[in-house]
């Protein structure tokens, strides 16, 4: 069986990647701090290693002592408006933590690495929708840090398949979305809902149809498939670093992903001053990752909000009957 590293294997990716992995029958290892990630989201039967990637020594004997072949990287702290009040914490935890796991990676002789970028490495977008190719200049930490990694990825030896993510969103394999805290709109919504508080619309004023963001949201188990449709080429041999944009091509409104929660559940809305930072549209060419990796995105926005609304629902009557 394929060894697989999974570096932030508890949190809400990497644990559907975990899922899908274990699924297709390779044998995944989880190495995470549990700082957002969850114990409860590690599957039966799968090795978590607790600990902070960058303790290069741990990472170094995790990867020996587990006979690993190649590494899914996904430790990071990723909340943008955090990184731009702590913007240190953003450069220590990701990209040291990255340096820190191409450091082990190099002195266990493990040379194959799937990196979790992010759309936040564009910034404005010049046109959408977004090419790989684009220019690149993000507008706060979280993307300087995930760009700063490529370019250091890029730099070594490392054969690398890296993913600038749009919007993930959804869930699958009976895990999901448990940020403490949330700020994504989706699971923001549904829970706020759940909890009987009106939910929040940033920005009516934006340059588009309706007067709101619009974005791509990309069904989280079609992004664990992209991660190990890149394993696969690296495992085939695939060399050199090749960066992948993940998202549908289709653009949803903020307004438009209400609609679609509220055909499910009944949202009180309420609509608020624009939310410093956001992009007026981010949409992505996600053509590279179908010609070449033959992935393209299967769930659309109605399959991605049914399945975050049934996570959570489920999530919160566990919830109340812990506390009966
Ligand atoms: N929004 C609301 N109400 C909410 C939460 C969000 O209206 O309660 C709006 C935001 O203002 C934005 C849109 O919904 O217009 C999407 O916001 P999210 O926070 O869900 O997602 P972002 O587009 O801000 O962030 C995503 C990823 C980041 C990544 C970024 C790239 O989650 O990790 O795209 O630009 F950095």
């Amino acid at each position: 069986m394929t060894s697989i590293l999974v570096a932030g294997g508890a949190g809400y990716i990497g644990s559907h990647i975990t899922c899908l992995l274990l699924q297709m029958g390779y044998q995944p290892v989880i190495f995470d701090n549990l700082s957002t990630g969850h114990i409860e989201s590690v599957p039966e039967g799968v090795k978590i290693v607790v600990g902070d990637v960058r303790d290069t020594a741990l990472v170094t004997s995790t990867l020996l002592d587990n006979k690993i072949e190649a590494v899914v990287h996904l430790c990071a702290s990723s909340i943008v408006s955090e990184s731009v009040s702590d913007p240190l914490k953003y450069f220590d935890n990701n990209v040291c933590g990255a340096i820190s796991l191409l450091k082990a990676m190099s002195a266990a002789s493990v040379s194959k690495l799937v990196f979790s970028s992010t759309a936040a490495v564009y910034g404005e977008p010049t046109r959408v929708p977004i090419h790989e190719s684009d220019q690149k200049l993000p507008i706060n930490p979280y993307g300087a840090s995930k760009l700063m990694i490529e370019q250091i990825i890029r730099s070594t030896n490392i054969n690398c398949v890296a993913f600038r993510y749009f919007n993930v969103a959804g869930a699958g394999f009976n895990v999901g979305e448990m940020h403490d805290c949330e700020t994504h709109l989706i699971p923001c919504i549904i829970k706020n809902t759940l909890n009987q508080k009106p939910a929040f619309i940033f920005g009516t004023d934006y340059n588009t149809a309706d007067g709101t963001c619009v974005r791509d949201y990309v069904h989280v188990v079609d992004l664990a498939v992209a991660h190990e449709l890149g394993l696969q080429r690296l495992l085939k041999g695939q060399t050199g670093f090749e960066v992948y944009n993940l998202g549908t091509k289709n653009g949803m409104s903020v307004k438009e992903i209400v609609s679609e929660i509220q055909k499910l559940i009944n949202v009180e809305v309420v609509l608020k001053e624009r939310r410093p930072g956001d992009p007026a549209v981010l949409i992505a060419n996600a053509d590279k990752a179908e010609n070449e990796l033959h992935w393209k995105a299967e769930r659309g926005a109605a399959e991605i909000v049914k399945d975050a609304v049934k996570f959570h629902v489920d999530q919160e009557s566990a919830l109340r009957q812990k506390k009966q």
